[in-house]
């Protein structure tokens, strides 16, 4: 079965590498929803900008998103409330549904034809347990709609038969439809994309001065930069700096399957449960039947081995709620968690700016960084920067345990560098298998392709050097440290490495 996402079935626009060294008022990094969002509104704004991407567009995070529009965040409501006040907590929310409504106006006013949906959105009782969450969910739909947001409690929510809170009014869409129609209009008028274009250095003359970026062998000089790369590149700032952003993230793998259901009578909706990890549904009208979309059983990347088994429990679990269910996709990806469970957007060095820390909620939270990000760079007042600025202090009792959190990188870099390997021979390693061996006594992260062919690799990561794992579902390299991650020939998929594991000669 396919490990590609249900969306990447559809063709997106191509556009070139870049060829030639240019100038515009911005350049974005990393042609995501939150780089191609910022990069429209940009435009739209009248400045002039250039998208890079490292490989095509929208096909890493992005690609592998469900797509849930929702101002309903991973953070409950009364956590919500009690970690930041009720104020904060009712502008978290708010400004999702302006994110949301925004995408809807884009929908509307380019006649992008992406299956944008008005839905309602279910959060109900965990598929796992039995405990009685009545109450706790009463409670929690009582708070919301004294903070204004159209909520109700229900005994039993559809489908799922669970307790639950019904939140009028969220949305889907086909994420790489929407992008694939915005992206078409950002080139021209000084305006560009290019694919296949890697940034590899940046340069900032002073404070004032233009900033430098070589890509491709060439130049783009620009006024301003904005780092889309869901765990950010170091860029202009110092390297002290982007460590200490560093230490505020957490990148989770979460996994999606992707199902039939024929003659499915079910009503469109989002569903996401109480568990932790939580389970996520979509449920869409496809021709005659409806389409599933189910996901969950998150864990921080690089740090579980069952990768490949996730997905039989993940359809075990929908068969649950929807015994007709006919599985015929799956993929994972990464979903970046934050010290305190809400985004990091905004202003991290002069004219550098970072999205990131979107937690379960990427695409909405991706679209009010480019909202947040063209009033920063156009000087227009956003009600919102100081909320989500990557400088706010740390509120008293939020989510984050910083000793536990960044112990894991002295944890993992002694006992993964302490480790036997799996084996001392490449006769032990099957097609589309990698393993960590030890070759002439040399630790090597060996990769056997579908044809036979070996490609060997230095296993230490290449930001802080752990030792990186072999993801199965992904046939990727994962480090358990801070979750970057590797292709199987070395290149990177996701940082924070920025370089790629460098080869190793056969012998
Ligand atoms: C399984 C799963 C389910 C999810 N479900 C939801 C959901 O229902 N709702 C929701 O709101 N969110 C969801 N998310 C989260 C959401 O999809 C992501 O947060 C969001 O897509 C991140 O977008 P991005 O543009 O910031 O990053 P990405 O999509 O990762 O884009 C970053 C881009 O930067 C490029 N890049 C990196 N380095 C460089 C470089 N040096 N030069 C050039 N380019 C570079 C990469 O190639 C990549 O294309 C889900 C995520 C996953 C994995
Ligand atoms: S050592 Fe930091 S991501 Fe690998």
């Amino acid at each position: 079965m396919p490990t590609v996402s249900h969306w990447k079935k559809i063709r997106l626009p191509r556009f070139t590498p870049m060829n030639r060294s240019l100038e515009v008022d911005v350049l974005v990094v990393g042609g995501g929803m939150t780089g191609i969002s910022v990069a429209y509104l940009l435009k739209k704004a009248g400045r002039t900008v250039a998208v890079i991407e490292r490989d095509r567009l929208a096909q890493v995070d992005t690609g592998s998103t469900t797509a849930h529009l929702t101002y309903v965040t991973d953070l409950r409501i009364h956590q919500l409330v009690k970690s930041f006040g009720r104020d904060r907590a009712r502008a978290v929310w708010n400004a999702g549904v302006t994110a949301i409504d925004q995408i809807e106006r884009i929908v509307r006013n380019e006649k992008i034809a992406c299956d944008f949906k008005r839905i309602p959105g279910f959060l109900h009782a965990s598929l796992d347990g039995e405990k009685d969450e009545r109450r706790e969910l009463q409670r929690d739909a009582e708070l919301a709609i004294e903070l204004g947001f159209a909520a109700e409690f229900m005994a039993e929510a559809p489908i799922v038969r669970r307790p639950a809170i019904r939140f009028k009014n969220q949305a889907r869409f086909h994420p790489l439809k929407y992008l694939a129609g915005i992206a078409t209009r950002i080139p021209g008028r000084g305006s560009h994309i290019f694919e296949r274009t890697e940034a590899k250095k940046f340069e900032a003359a002073g404070k004032q001065g233009a900033i430098r970026v070589h890509a491709n062998g060439r130049v783009i000089t620009c006024g301003a930069v904005v780092i889309a790369t869901d765990v950010p590149l170091t860029g202009i700032s110092s390297v002290p700096a982007a460590a200490a952003l560093q230490t505020k993230l957490a990148p989770y793998t979460s996994y999606a399957i992707g199902a039939r259901i024929k003659n499915g009578r079910a009503p469109e909706a989002l569903f996401w449960d109480t568990s932790s990890p939580y389970y996520y549904l979509r449920v869409d009208a496809e021709g005659k039947g409806q389409y599933a979309v189910f996901g969950g059983l998150d864990h921080k990347t690089g740090q579980a081995k069952d990768t490949i088994q996730r997905f039989g429990a993940l359809e075990k679990k929908l068969r649950q709620v929807l015994p007709d269910a006919m599985v015929d996709r799956r993929w994972s990806g990464q979903v970046i968690e934050s010290h305190d469970g809400l985004p990091l957007i905004g202003e991290t060095t002069a004219r550098q700016f970072v999205a990131t820390g979107y937690s379960g909620n990427g695409i909405t939270f991706g679209t009010l960084a480019a909202m947040l990000i063209r009033d920063a760079i156009v000087g227009r007042r956003n009600r919102w920067s100081k909320l989500f600025a990557p400088q706010r202090k740390q509120v008293h009792g939020g989510v984050w345990n910083y000793l536990s959190e960044n112990l894991e990188y002295p944890y993992y870099m002694l006992k993964d560098r302490m480790a036997a390997g799996e084996g001392k021979s490449l006769r032990s390693l099957r097609r589309n298998q990698g393993k960590i061996l030890k070759l002439n006594g040399a630790r090597v992260a060996a990769y056997r392709d579908a044809r036979g062919r070996t490609t060997l690799l230095q296993p230490e990561c290449t930001h802080l050097g752990c030792v990186v794992q072999w993801n199965e579902a992904e046939t990727s390299w994962d480090c358990p440290c801070h979750g970057s991650r590797f292709g199987c020939t070395g290149k990177v998929i996701a940082g924070p490495a920025e370089t790629p594991l460098k080869r190793v000669k056969k012998k």
